[in-house]
């Protein structure tokens, strides 16, 4: 009988319990869920001759009220009691500190360099970090057995795993692979900024590591000079060490300029008057440069005829190490915390 049923219902809903939300909830889906309980008594509800259905519709709804106030009620105390146990969730608290990163010495240091240079109209230019040996050498002026593919300690890349073939796939071991691909597909004129990471097969040490980062300059257009190139580079120099720093050129060689020039800084360290970082000269190396070779200009498709042409590129750790006297190259890969955070504040 309906009526039984409701009754039973009602006198087991004044008793139940609940210990947690878990529990809270199986109880509303035994009672009130689609195939609950008291569901299943509306359902039976539906049967019911009319005549009775007065008495039992109100016996009814009253169960469920009932159910429904009771549930309420469990859910209060749930509160109540989580609350003075601490359990409960304070959605006002304010919250843990985040522990926030902190800067790497040489993404600030790279970004100082490409904000100097962007001041004088260089814009940032990305190529391949795995390359091919025409960009990288070839097109380069670089000759077919030049010995620097071996001198760059070049890591070639095998083509099938495990088949030791001659490839001319690599790691890039310089960002003047950069150059040639912005010369193959712009116009003159053009200014650039290349930073980005290189590879040589070297031992890792304190002084020496298989991979670390450069920044390539280049700008292409008619009657660029060499006192151009001297310019840019004491503004830079001034700009990154301070407007006491002076620089001296020495020449070189470099198979893609011509003619080709190292850079010294008085030594930042001592200014000059010699210290052991500038073993005593009171002066350090930062970076190589020249004037763009023609033969380069002419690999690329630009008429060095018309346009002329300087490049230089340096080392972000180098200037890192001038800047911040890193000792250690491998520290720059390592992310210890503990060195990372020194440099929070910059
Ligand atoms: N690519 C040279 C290196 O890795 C650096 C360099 C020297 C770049 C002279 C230049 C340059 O653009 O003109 O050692």
């Amino acid at each position: 009988m309906l009526k039984d049923s409701i009754q039973t219902l009602m006198a087991q809903v004044k008793e139940i319990q609940a210990n947690n939300a878990e529990e809270l909830e199986a109880l509303r889906i035994k009672y009130l869920s689609k195939k609950g309980e008291i569901t299943a008594l509306f359902n039976e509800f539906r049967e019911v001759p009319n005549d009775q259905k007065r008495e039992l519709g109100q016996l009814l709804n009253q169960l469920r009220q009932e159910t429904e106030g009771r549930l309420a009620e469990l859910r209060e105390q749930l509160g109540e009691r989580l609350e003075a146990s601490g359990e409960r969730l304070d959605l006002t608290r304010t919250p843990d500190p985040i522990a926030l990163g902190t800067r790497h010495p040489l993404s600030l240091v790279r970004e100082e360099i490409e904000d100097i240079f962007s001041r004088i109209g260089f814009t940032i230019a990305q190529g391949p970090e795995v390359e091919d040996d025409k960009h990288v050498y070839g097109m380069l002026n670089f000759a077919p057995e030049h010995p620097a593919r071996d001198m760059q300690d070049t890591f070639f890349i095998e083509k099938e795993i495990g088949v030791q073939k001659p490839t001319d796939v690599l790691l890039r071991s310089h960002t003047s692979s950069v150059q040639t691909r912005v010369m193959t597909s712009q116009k003159p004129p053009i200014r650039v900024l290349c930073p980005g990471r290189v590879y040589r097969n070297e031992a890792i040490s304190a002084r020496a590591h298989c991979f670390f980062h450069q920044v390539e300059g280049l700008y292409i257009d008619k009657n660029v000079s060499f006192a151009d190139l001297r310019e840019a580079l004491l503004y830079f120099s001034k700009e990154m060490f301070g407007p006491e720093t002076k620089i001296r050129l020495r020449p070189s060689y470099f198979p893609f300029t011509e003619p080709s020039a190292e850079m010294d800084i008085s030594c930042n360290i001592c200014g000059g008057t010699g210290c052991s970082f500038c073993k005593g000269t009171g002066w350090v190396e930062i970076l190589g440069c020249g004037m763009v070779d023609p033969n380069v200009l002419e690999a690329c498709g630009i008429d060095s005829k018309v346009y002329s042409g300087y490049a230089f590129g340096m080392g972000v750790e180098r200037i890192t190490n001038l800047k911040y006297r890193v000792k250690d190259l491998r520290l720059f890969s390592e992310n210890d915390v503990r060195f990372l955070k020194q440099f929070e504040s910059c």
